[in-house]
């Protein structure tokens, strides 16, 4: 029977339970699953100054202590990475899995599949996946993002309210649910099986193909538009708040500048610049920018 090793960190649980939906169409006894352990723990809920506290790390990618692993077998025929991004990279557990040695050990030559349980941004941190899973020798064969789908603003507010409370409930009860909807959580199970069809067959060619005709995974222009613009302005506050934030009380002075930097940006300066960009320039580059959907959609790495 076809081994197949399934690793995933979460916070609040709804990874673990999309993960457990994907799951589904698998025989368990086939299936070795793994949760990560950061030594220090992430506490969730979070408080608003440990969470834009974060952002440095997580964007320069620097590895946490995991509590070790011991893996049940030498070698896998799949590897499952359930991963949720954060501050557009990575969340530090996983990127600290994906540096770490063992696991790498695992990737080489081995087909690897990644799902993802985020809010709507997701383009940036699959980079990072691509790129620490092509190094160790893997081969990324089917990604899946599981996403909130409200307009973007109103999802900042409901899942802050959740990462701040810890409750996954309509803030003010007047927003959506905050998260990947129950729905899109349950449907989980059609892409277990298409993935384990092809495990099956052993043919992983053209499992990304069968996975997008689902329908299921969208790339909304606007969150395409904000991440390519995103991840180069946090590189420049990480590098900034790292090395500007030589004691505590400086690290605090310039994670509170980020703070309310991002605040603005979110609410202030996106909605004007998007309203420019789709009507001056986004009618015009219709192809350029399904061009660069398609990659996104994609599992190769430019
Ligand atoms: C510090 C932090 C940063 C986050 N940044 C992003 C992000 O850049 N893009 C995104 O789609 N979701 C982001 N999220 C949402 C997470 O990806 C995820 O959906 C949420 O934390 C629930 O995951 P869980 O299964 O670990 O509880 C962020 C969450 C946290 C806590």
């Amino acid at each position: 029977m076809k081994k197949v090793l399934v690793i995933n960190y979460s916070q609040s649980g709804q990874l673990h339970e999309i993960i457990n939906n994907f799951l589904l169409p698998f025989d368990s006894s086939q299936i070795e699953r793994v949760y990560i352990k950061p030594v220090k723990p992430f506490k969730f809920p979070w408080t608003s100054d440990v969470f834009y506290n974060t952002m440095p790390e997580c964007v320069v990618e620097e590895a946490v202590d995991l509590e070790p692993v011991s893996y049940g077998s030498e070698k896998y025929d799949l590897i499952v990475i359930g991963y949720q991004p954060w501050f557009l990279s990575p969340s530090l557990p996983v990127t600290s899995l994906l540096q770490d040695p063992d696991f790498q050990e695992k990737l080489k030559g081995t087909p690897v599949v990644t799902i993802i349980g985020g809010r709507n941004m997701w383009l940036n941190s699959q980079e990072s996946l691509k790129a620490y899973i092509q190094k160790a020798g893997g081969i990324l064969v089917g990604n899946i993002p599981l996403m909130d789908r409200e307009p973007n603003l109103i999802s900042v507010l409901t899942i802050f309210h959740w990462m701040l409370t810890g409750k996954k409930e309509r803030k003010w009860n007047l927003l959506p649910l905050p998260g990947v909807s129950q729905n899109d959580i349950e449907s989980a199970d059609r892409f277990g099986s298409i993935v384990k069809e092809a495990l099956e067959k052993g043919e992983f060619a053209g499992l990304q193909k069968k996975i997008l005709s689902l329908g299921l995974i969208e790339i909304p222009t606007d969150i395409w538009f904000i991440e390519m613009k995103g991840k180069k302005i946090f590189r420049i506050w990480a590098g900034l708040i790292k090395k500007k934030g030589t004691t505590p009380e400086k690290r605090k002075f310039f994670v509170t500048l980020f703070k309310y930097y991002l605040l603005i940006a979110l609410f202030v300066a996106s909605p004007i610049i998007l309203t420019f960009y789709f009507i001056l320039i986004a009618p015009f580059s219709k192809r350029k920018i399904q061009k660069e959907k398609d990659y996104f959609y994609g599992v190769e790495l430019r």
